[in-house]
């Protein structure tokens, strides 16, 4: 089942290892991309949608598969580990910066790629302003909110260093999803 539109040629897919919490590159200050519309680029994205597809993320930003760059990429459609969530645009995002438009915050489930199995609780802006470069250099600017500002924050924490256990204020609200979300048989 195709739950993510990816391009690719069949034989080419290349889904790469995710590092898990506590790898040192998933700790570090991402490196800011300084050349677009380059092959090196483009490979590292055709991976990184790849891996995203593969195990069904939301998101993903390059150091999970071990490159320091400021590179994200996030896309929310019919996606099984987030049945009830509103669509996302598909995007890749480099260079991100983001400013809160309102001091309100929003609490949410948030999972991980690098911290699988689990789910915890998250406080986020609930609207942001976000800004940063496509991979052939455009600039994208764009008001969200809810859902879609959520994991703008949480892939931009990637490029920080930052996982969102990090930015939990109630460890309690720390689980494995199969004991906080039950599903029935
Ligand atoms: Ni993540």
């Amino acid at each position: 089942m195709t739950v993510i539109s990816v391009k690719y040629t069949p034989g080419t897919m290349s889904v790469k290892p995710v590092l898990k919490m506590g790898h040192p590159i998933l700790q570090q200050v991402a490196q800011p991309v300084t050349e677009f519309n380059t092959a090196e680029l483009d490979i590292i994205i055709a991976d990184m949608y790849d891996t995203m597809a593969a195990l069904d993320g939301a998101g993903l930003a390059a150091p999970q598969i071990g490159i320091s760059q400021q590179i994200v990429i996030f896309c929310v459609e019919d996606n099984p580990r987030y049945p009830d969530i509103e669509p996302v645009p598909d995007t890749v995002l480099i260079n991100p910066e983001i400013s809160a438009l309102s001091d309100e915050r929003v609490s949410d489930w948030e999972g991980c790629l690098s911290v699988p199995g689990l789910r915890g609780l998250v406080s986020r802006y609930n609207k942001i302003k976000y800004r940063g470069f496509d991979q052939n250099g455009h600039i994208i600017e764009r008001i969200a909110d809810n859902f879609h500002a959520r994991v703008v924050q949480h892939e931009v924490d990637h490029l920080a260093g930052i996982l969102y256990p990090q930015r939990m204020d109630d460890m309690s609200k720390l689980g494995f999803e199969q004991e906080l979300f039950p599903r029935d048989e």
